[in-house]
């Protein structure tokens, strides 16, 4: 399994699953939940409806994931996982650890071969954008899987920046 880092917008990627920075509704937001919606098509929202109306009647917890159609993107699934808010005063890493290897196991039982992530919590949910990147790595490195290709998509430069870093320095400590 290899990880890339690149910089573009999620909803274009070229893999077979895409990973939701979603909430626990599972009803759509802003920021790539609103991309993924937005651009996927409404097949997307019926499942989650479907799923908000059987096995998830309180919500998708924060930390789990759960797989849905893709609608109109070129991906086959989109896996949306609920990122924890950010908090001074907890440390909540390993639920946002949680929402990048639940949504591995996921891609892996579907088949998925290559699987997308948005830097989870980093926007709306405020996580400061170096941690995110480290416990993301933190998540994934080594984490045993079937999928070949996990690309961390990061919406612009600088935060690409500082995911070249983080990578950087996580891999001399290797
Ligand atoms: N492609 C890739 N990355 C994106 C895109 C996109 N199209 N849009 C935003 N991002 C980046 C943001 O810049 C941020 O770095 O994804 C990261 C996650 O940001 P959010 O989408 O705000 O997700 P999160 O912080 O996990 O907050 C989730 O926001 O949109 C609502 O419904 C969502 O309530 C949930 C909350």
């Amino acid at each position: 399994m290899r990880i890339e880092l690149v910089t573009g917008d999620i909803t274009v990627e070229r893999v077979d699953a895409i990973v939701n920075a979603a909430n626990s509704s599972l009803l759509g937001g802003g920021g790539v939940d609103g991309a993924i919606h937005r651009k996927g098509g409404p097949a997307i929202l019926n499942e989650c409806r479907d799923l908000r109306a059987s096995r998830y009647g309180r919500g998708l917890p924060v930390g789990q994931a759960v797989a849905t159609t893709a609608g109109r993107l070129s991906a086959r699934w989109v896996i949306h996982t609920v990122g924890p808010v950010f908090s001074e005063d907890e440390d909540r890493s390993p639920l946002l650890r949680s929402c990048y290897t639940a949504s591995l196991a996921i891609a892996a039982s579907l088949g998925a071969r290559s699987i997308a992530y948005p830097l989870i919590s980093s926007g709306v949910y405020r996580w400061p954008k170096e941690d995110a990147v480290a416990q993301a790595l933190a998540a994934l490195h080594g984490e045993p899987t079937t999928v070949e290709l996990i690309r961390l998509v990061l919406f612009d430069e600088q935060t690409r920046q500082i995911a070249e870093r983080v990578h950087r320095d996580s891999d001399a400590d290797q």
